[in-house]
């Protein structure tokens, strides 16, 4: 699946903005790992994929991913991204690998600071994997969840992870973290942003290469849900600066509608009517 290819884009990002996560750079494609996590149990986390871009998904459907706007170039026919499912091992001889088709991004995103931070990815074949169903409404945009990756462990780290890592990350008000982003400098959209994470110690988050990845709870039946996807932050783990992952309850029509529509498009698409 070519490994070094996905090394050498994080060491391209790892260069050009670590630190500052501001630019459309620093932003795109995908590339802070899990920090202050821990390995993940091996079929704990069945729908969550690796993009070969250097990002994660969740799928959403048998031939759907659910990632972040930054990791993918556009709305359009691509195959040019490599999925890897069915382990938390990116090595595993068993992994399932597949080859993207077709990609929605989110129509009004320009930078994952300006929110709509959500794409689908198509894939060539169906995956029989579970699916991963998304929060829709804000009854569980609250208390903690968790997020996991293949990305860097800590600020600045150039690798990714072999294995599939997850940490647990609480909640945090839109009105501390909007404050925070806000004296810096950043953008924040409330109503598209999610913030995770420990303003007041740092010390977890997601980082570069987990983009796109899900953020996770349980709701009431104890079934896992998806509230967010890993979207971006200043550096990784520091104080007063959580992870913002796109907001999935406030998206989750419309995901859900395209998800349905790439679900049943292999005949249209091949007829040659274009998906938007
Ligand atoms: N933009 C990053 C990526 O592309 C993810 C950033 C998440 N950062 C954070 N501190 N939570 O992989």
């Amino acid at each position: 699946m070519g490994a070094w290819r996905w090394i050498g884009a994080v060491a391209v990002a790892a260069v050009v903005g670590s630190m500052v996560a501001g630019t459309a750079h620093a932003q795109s494609g995908g590339r802070e790992e899990i920090v202050g996590g821990r390995a993940a149990p091996d079929d704990a986390y069945p729908w969550t994929v690796r993009l070969s871009m250097g990002c994660a998904g969740a799928l959403t459907a048998p031939r759907v991913v659910l990632t972040a706007a930054h990791c993918v170039k556009g709305t359009g026919y691509d195959s040019s991204i490599t999925v890897t499912a069915g382990s938390t091992d990116l090595h595993d001889r068993d992994a399932i690998r597949v080859k993207s088709r077709y990609v929605v991004r989110a129509s009004g995103f320009r930078d994952a600071t300006e929110g709509d931070d959500w794409a689908l990815v198509q894939l060539d074949e169906e995956l029989d994997l579970p699916l991963l169903p998304l929060a829709t409404g804000r009854t569980y945009d609250r208390g903690t969840f968790t997020a996991m990756g293949w990305g860097a462990t800590r600020e600045g780290a150039t690798s990714q992870q072999r294995h599939l890592r997850e940490v647990n990350v609480r909640f945090v008000p839109d009105r501390t973290c909007g404050r925070h982003y806000r004296d810096a400098g950043y953008g924040f959209s409330a109503k598209e942003m999610l913030c995770a994470g420990d303003t007041k110690r740092g010390g977890i988050d997601a980082c570069q290469g987990d983009s796109g990845g899900p953020l996770v709870r349980r709701d009431d039946t104890g079934k896992w849900i998806q509230v967010g996807i890993v979207s971006w932050g200043y550096g990784c783990a520091r104080k007063n600066y959580p992870g913002v992952y796109t907001q999935v309850s406030t998206f989750a029509r419309t995901i859900a509608r395209k998800t349905v529509e790439l679900s049943e498009a292999r005949l249209a698409s091949v007829a040659g009517t274009p998906l938007t």
